[in-house]
């Protein structure tokens, strides 16, 4: 059954409210404790190490089969889970294999990578992000585990928290980019939605926060590589996401593969013993990322795979997905005394855990055939174009003959030229991780406007121009001629969907191939160039940015990639994103985050008023780029535009004491006002910055944001209250809590507009 609302709401008021924190979701419940227990009792070493063996399904049998006979160890109760079996009828046989033929009955726990959606693909989970809207993603995600659900998947290696600061890593396509307040609202949209309000619901699956931790900060953006995080900056950044995936109930986290100063995640005692389940309480599973406990070996903290599985298991890692290292090593390890009993038990009772909370021996098969109504089919749809309508951003809009050029007011007569080698592809529109969607239901840019052409509402002409990577530019001449018999160029470039994700660093982040050149000999037609950029990661386009006249970040919307585009480009919806990552000049400035700290000789400081910055040549920078990023966190535009003020505290000061107390919070307003003439969604955002306190904090920190929906000459009033949680962070003596000193509040549209209200924290 289906559980987002029937009809989609239209666009409201949406907070994301962090201060108050629900409590976990229990995942433990005494009557399964008990069965757990005479379970466990029951159970043999080589059974136990079985169900921390976790296996990709297509890789049982057949080329790349990593074990001798995938069947008879599932018999044999050596398999606690299997990946990738994405079919009810797949599910279901090997399901009868552990159910019926093993001593035991332990049912296997199914997972699958749904990422941004399982047969529906919605936009990658950074378009998702830039919506700003955790209450759409709680929609994608809840749709996506009733897809997966009913074919028997009941876990999702999904949500991906890490931080991400660098665009030049593939994966930030996978999160909700660099900030961790908003990534931690990410976080618990996406667990909400996942495990629904209870696990046992045949329609939940059981979330995934990964890569624990730390494997945004790879140094360079190189996939896979190390991390130097000093503790208060992972306590700070890194955890906060994760730490919110628990508190709201995730079943369990995937270790990462990246070395976190100098020890690998996956055999990382300090943050998967002592924060997670020290600090954090967290009653989970913990599983490892693939082959990544073999792989410790090649990190060189182990001279064998017997000793990697120590260190792996040890640590805190439940479950070994790939390498087979557990199966192997782990009963002598435990007969020898080098691992104890009771760490295997408690390993085994993790697993167990999630497989009782998920109702799995209650009902380990699903009803064939599998899948969703019509109905819910089409709605899944519907949610797909409007969760890509809310991911776009709008980087540029400059007006062209006197109004701005979009949105675009079609006529009969209109001649509409639609150029680039995105325009008609549905693989790309995917990104990366495709779950198991059919690029053939990919509905393009071409398709969408081409029908609107049949209908008579303009005129369009296509052409391809070039290939998204190559350098082929004997298409060029033709594209510059269609440009200039037309009014107006929608001209689509981009990445592949495959240059982010896994394994898709890239050193370069402009337009790949020649497309820089392609927009060149376009622009110089003369005709009105709408550029949308399609991408994984935020790409350098300083060029596009002062020529072009308008700019539509799309990302890679999914399935509904077309209707959505028209939809915007022709102001039927208006677009609304955000930025949630910087968008940088050049690769040379990376790292370019929004949340840096000062240094003694900034350029300005025009983000506190009472400073004077200095006027010196000594300043930080950089003498070859300008300052800053191309375009700032927080940052897009809409077909209407908003006006802040008023921006109020209800106090002069507060006690640090009483805030540590928490017994005490900060009232902040603004006022909102819509200036233009169309209706359309803000999101207004508020910052902090602490200054005087034990070590340097943040030149800004996102501490609430609030999506408003307002009509022309509306206006409305914003509250945000900050109490404890906003303004603690980790201090000199690595104490979470709040300091005296100075607040400055800012309430505006993106982590450079405003001007801020001044608050004392007295001790
Ligand atoms: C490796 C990736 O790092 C991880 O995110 C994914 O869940 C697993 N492969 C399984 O496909």
């Amino acid at each position: 059954m289906a559980r987002f609302p029937k009809a989609l709401p239209t666009l409201i008021l949406t907070a994301a409210v962090l201060t108050v924190r629900a409590p976990a979701a229990e995942l433990t419940n005494p009557a399964d404790e008990a069965r757990i227990n005479a379970l466990v009792a029951q159970m043999t070493v080589e059974e136990k190490v079985g169900q921390l063996n976790q296996l990709a399904s297509d890789t049982l049998t057949g080329p790349g089969r990593i074990v001798s006979d995938g069947e008879a160890l599932i018999k044999k109760g050596s398999v606690g889970s299997l990946f990738n079996a994405v079919k009810a009828t797949e599910t279901n046989a090997f399901q009868k294999e552990a159910v019926e033929d093993s001593r035991l009955h332990i049912p296997i726990l199914f997972g699958y990578d749904v990422i941004h959606g399982f047969t529906t693909l919605f936009p990658i989970p950074l378009g998702l992000s830039s919506s700003w809207d955790p209450s759409l993603v709680e929609q994608t995600s809840r749709f996506a585990a009733e897809e997966a659900s009913a074919q028997g998947v009941r876990w999702t290696f999904s949500p991906m928290v890490d931080i991400a600061r660098d665009p030049r890593w593939g994966r930030i396509t996978e999160g909700a980019g660099e900030d961790p307040y908003l990534g931690s609202a990410f976080a618990r949209a996406y667990v909400r939605g996942y495990q629904g309000s209870r696990l046992d619901d045949p329609s939940s699956i059981v979330a995934c926060a990964k890569h624990f931790v730390g494997y945004g900060a790879v140094e360079g953006g190189r996939e896979y590589n190390s991390t130097e995080i000093s503790e208060r900056t992972l306590r700070d950044v890194y955890l906060p996401p994760f730490q919110a995936a628990v508190d709201e109930g995730a079943g369990t986290l995937m270790a990462a593969f990246n070395a976190v100063n100098g020890v690998p995640s996956s055999a990382n005692y300090f943050t998967l013993t002592t924060v997670l389940r020290d600090e954090w309480n967290f009653q989970g599973l913990v599983g490892s990322d693939w082959t990544a406990i073999r792989e410790i070996v090649l990190h060189g903290i182990a001279d064998d795979e017997n000793v990697a599985a120590r260190k792996a298991f040890m640590a805190g890692v439940d479950m070994d997905m790939q390498s087979t290292v557990y199966l192997a090593q782990l009963p002598s390890l435990v007969s020898s005394g080098r691992v104890p009993m009771a760490r295997l038990d408690e390993a085994v009772r993790r697993v167990l855990r999630v497989k009782f909370a998920l109702g799995l021996f209650e009902h380990p098969y699903v009803p064939v055939p599998a899948g969703l109504s019509p109905a819910e089919k089409a709605r899944g749809l519907e949610l797909a174009r409007h969760a890509a309508e809310e991911s776009f951003i709008l980087l540029e809009n400059r007006p062209v003959k006197g109004s701005p050029l979009l949105p675009l007011r079609p006529s009969a007569g209109m001649r509409v030229a639609l150029i680039g080698p995105l325009a008609d592809d549905g693989v790309d529109m995917l990104g990366s991780w495709t779950g198991i969607a059919d690029a053939r239901s990919v509905v393009t840019l071409k398709t969408s406007l081409s029908k609107r052409a049949e209908l008579g509402e303009f005129a369009l002409t296509v052409a391809g121009g070039t290939d998204v990577g190559g350098m082929k530019d004997d298409g060029f001449a033709r594209a510059a001629e269609v440009a200039r018999q037309s009014d107006v160029v929608i001209l689509a470039l981009g990445e592949s969907g495959h240059s982010s994700g896994e394994a898709s660093a890239r050193a370069h982040i402009e337009l790949p191939g020649n497309q820089e050149r392609l927009l060149e000999k376009i622009v110089a037609t003369g005709t009105p160039v709408v550029l949308v950029v399609f991408s994984g990661r935020p790409l350098s386009i300083p060029w596009a940015s002062r020529h072009v006249p308008a700019i539509l970040q799309a990302w890679f919307p999914g399935l509904q990639a077309g209707p959505a585009l028209a939809r915007v480009l022709f102001g039927e919806a208006s677009p609304s994103g955000r930025l949630t990552v910087s968008v940088p000049r050049s690769v040379g400035e990376i790292p370019v985050y929004y949340n840096h700290l000062n240094t003694g000789r900034p350029r300005t400081d025009a983000q506190v008023p009472d400073t004077n910055p200095t006027d010196s040549y000594y300043v930080t920078g950089y003498i070859d780029e300008k300052d800053g990023p191309l375009y700032p966190f927080g940052y897009g535009l809409g077909y209407t535009s908003f006006k802040y003020s008023d921006v109020a505290v209800d106090t002069s000061w507060l006690s640090a004491a009483a805030l540590n107390r928490d017994n005490t919070h900060l009232n902040v307003s603004a006022t909102v006002q819509n200036t233009g003439s169309r209706e359309g969604t803000d999101v207004a955002q508020l910052y902090i910055r602490l200054r005087g306190t034990s070590v340097a904090r943040p030149i800004r920190e996102l501490k609430g944001f609030k999506r408003l929906h307002l009509g022309p000459g509306e206006s409305r009033k914003v509250e945000f209250t900050l109490g404890r949680d906003e303004l603690s962070f980790w201090n000199i003596d690595m104490k979470h809590v709040a300091e005296p000193g100075t607040l400055f509040v800012w309430v505006a549209s993106d982590c450079t507009q405003g001007s801020p209200a001044r608050v004392e924290i007295r001790d």
